[in-house]
């Protein structure tokens, strides 16, 4: 605390005069010692006290199932429709493998857009830089499945977390190989990552998906037409389909998320996972597009990068801190879960965890 205060001594006076008053500051120094005594607080919020991470999951979950809002569960995959609204979960896992979780947090949902996290980073790690011939880096603004910028665009989607984005990054990962050999490289890489062998692909919601996702193979065709997409646009569906069907409980998805926290690591396994400086680019994709037209939103209300699905589910990173990961199936306008984020807002709120400041 007394070095952080510091600093801000250091940016107000010029660090020749400041570097005098170092001994005050330290913990041992006088000022140091009369500041604790009368008990201030630095403007800046810092406190040197750690969050009570048990009590604020414990709160924040008795807070979410007692509430009657609840946003409105997705109908357009008709196996989603038939989720109770009323779930709701939330797991945080840290460096040390510390699991603080309340509600459904044992309870697997399907994923749905989350997938679409691991299947940049398994994209990247195929083709590097190249991937960005195929898809761009900038919030859309319009809504998930949205087809208006392809046009104009010349088949090029904006990001990789809308649809046309996910599917022409599902194509990238096909390319080379089998659908099924590709959709197994999927599967695994999330068992790696949560070090869990039991995550599966819930074969109802993706057949439910198959047989109703006509927007999806609007955008597939469109995008072929623009030679964006390589192979079958049956196969590079059949893929895409099938990774939004996995399904996670918050626990699993928060440990599957753990390396994008540590600089690509997961400190659980020590395995090193991507780089530090492609972790830092995935986040700052998940704070800018994960959540679609509500992306500036959630960074306004939670500051944290994060990317939902329309399964409820929300993936949250604080980097340096944890892995979070929230459930509720009811969303909003946007698509998004409605108390999923409520709940990583009040996370935020009293952790101090938002990347803009307490
Ligand atoms: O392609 C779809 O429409 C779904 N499989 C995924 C969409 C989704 O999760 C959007 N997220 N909020």
């Amino acid at each position: 605390m007394y070095s952080s205060a510091l600093s801000l001594i250091y940016d107000a006076l010029g660090s020749w005069c400041a570097k005098a008053l170092d001994p005050l500051f330290d913990s041992a120094g006088i000022l140091g010692g009369w500041w604790r005594q009368h008990g201030l607080q630095w403007e800046t919020g810092m406190s040197e006290t750690e969050p009570d991470l048990a009590a604020i999951v414990r709160d924040i979950a008795a807070d979410m199932l007692a509430r009657k809002d609840r946003g409105t569960v997705a109908t357009y995959i008709p196996e989603l429709a038939n989720v109770d609204p009323q779930h709701f979960g939330l797991a945080i896992v840290d460096v040390e493998g510390n699991v603080h979780a309340g509600g459904d947090c044992a309870v697997p949902f399907s994923i749905q857009s989350i997938s679409k996290v691991f299947t940049l980073t398994l994209a990247l790690g195929r083709v590097g830089d190249r991937l960005w011939r195929h898809v761009g880096r900038e919030p859309s603004g319009n809504r998930f499945n949205s087809i208006v910028q392809l046009e104009h665009e010349l088949g090029v989607p904006r990001n990789p977390f809308i649809n046309a984005g996910a599917i022409a990054v599902t194509d990238v990962i096909l390319s080379g190989r089998q659908p099924r050999e590709t959709l197994g490289e999927i599967l695994r890489f999330l068992q790696f990552l949560a070090d869990d062998p039991t995550i599966f692909i819930d074969q109802d919601v993706a057949a439910s998906e198959k047989r109703t996702g006509f927007r999806n193979a609007a955008l597939a065709n469109y995008m072929k037409s623009f030679g964006v997409i390589e192979n079958p646009v049956d196969y590079t569906l059949g893929v895409y389909f099938h990774h939004c069907a996995i399904a996670m409980s918050c626990e699993q998805l928060a440990r599957a998320g753990l390396f994008l926290s540590f600089n690509g690591v997961n400190p659980l396994t020590g395995f090193s996972v991507i780089s530090a400086e492609r972790a830092r680019r995935i986040n700052a994709l998940m704070l800018t597009c994960g959540h679609y037209d509500g992306s500036g939103e959630f960074a306004y209300r939670v500051g944290l990068p994060g990317k939902s699905g329309v399964g409820g589910g929300i993936l949250a990173i604080a980097p340096g801190k944890a892995s979070i990961a929230v459930w509720s199936p009811g969303l909003d306008e946007a698509g998004n879960s409605h108390l999923g984020r409520i709940a990583l807002e009040e996370l935020a709120r009293h952790t101090g965890w938002s990347i803009f400041g307490p």
